[in-house]
């Protein structure tokens, strides 16, 4: 299938590792000119090089998403730098496990501005290169327990309904204007965020004991799945081939989220 990526030019949030890291990837493979942004300017640097390899624009910049100014100003220089923006993956984000009764306000301010916030300002500032580019895509990187709930994860099952919500009514107000809007709910992929809840929840197994157990525990597919398996569905939804899409809620869950 030809996704005709060639030359678009796309934002991917999060881009330095992980799920963001590995959506980068895919994109620069397909041709598409790419801007990342994280917290930790080494990482960052270091990945937009990585990127470079793929032959097409990269631009890389530290930037937090929960700062309203650096945003602005990292969406204005990716899109100076790559002549555009087409495409604008929200990725970047954190776990906070946690129950309700463990969850403090500030957990709770932190994992909304983190979430909910950050799609919002990103798309805010996209939105007019989005719109001239007659084609464009917005992609949120949402959790599957936004649809499921799961006590252990309460901030993440609150949060993400209403990065669901948000998904749904602006691809309704972005429809006239073609600029699509999908979300992609992830189960359990194991990334740099899933070796930190290892070192918290149980330092004394390996590695590979932890993410066995919990795969075989909690997927009905019985393993945690890769970044790379939820990299392709988002090269697709940011592509041409997903012309007719717009306000759709795909699992990429090995099977999780039990509901219709
Ligand atoms: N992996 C899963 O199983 C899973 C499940 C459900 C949802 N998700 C969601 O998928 C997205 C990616 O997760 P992941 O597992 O790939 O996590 P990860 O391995 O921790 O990577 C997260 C990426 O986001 C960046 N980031 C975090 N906070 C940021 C901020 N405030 N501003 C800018 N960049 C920031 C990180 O870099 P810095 O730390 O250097 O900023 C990193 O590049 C997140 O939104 C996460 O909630 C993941």
């Amino acid at each position: 299938m030809d996704l005709q990526l060639d030359g678009r030019k796309a934002i991917v949030t999060g881009g330095s590792k992980g799920l963001g890291r590995a959506i980068a990837d895919e994109l620069a493979r397909e041709g598409a000119h790419v801007a990342i942004c994280s917290r930790d300017h080494e990482e960052v640097t270091s990945a937009g090089k990585e990127l470079e390899e793929h032959g097409g624009k990269v631009f890389a910049q530290a930037a937090d998403v929960t700062d309203p100014e650096q945003v602005k100003e990292f969406v204005a220089a990716s899109a100076d730098a790559l002549g555009g923006v087409d495409i604008l993956v929200n990725n970047a984000g954190r776990a906070h496990p946690g129950t309700f009764q463990t969850l403090t306000d500030e957990n709770w301010k932190e994992d909304l501005d983190v979430k909910l916030f950050s799609m919002i300002r990103c798309s805010r500032e996209a939105l007019p290169y989005l719109k001239k580019s007659g084609g464009g895509r917005i992609i949120n990187i949402n959790a599957v327990q936004g649809k499921s709930p799961d006590p252990k994860f309460f901030a993440t099952t609150t949060d993400r309904a209403a990065c669901l919500a948000f998904t749904k009514a602006l691809a309704l107000e972005l429809a006239p204007d073609n600029v699509l809007v999908n979300s992609v709910n992830i189960g359990f992929v194991v990334t740099p965020q899933w070796k930190n809840i290892h070192q918290l929840r149980a330092p004394e197994l390996s590695e590979e004991e932890f993410f066995t157990n919990l795969g075989e525990a909690e997927v009905p597919l019985g393993r945690m799945g890769d970044p790379g398996e939820v990299s392709g569905i988002v090269a697709f939804l940011a592509s041409a081939r997903s012309s007719y899409i717009t306000g759709a809620s795909i699992d990429v869950a090995g099977g999780m989220g039990r509901y219709i």
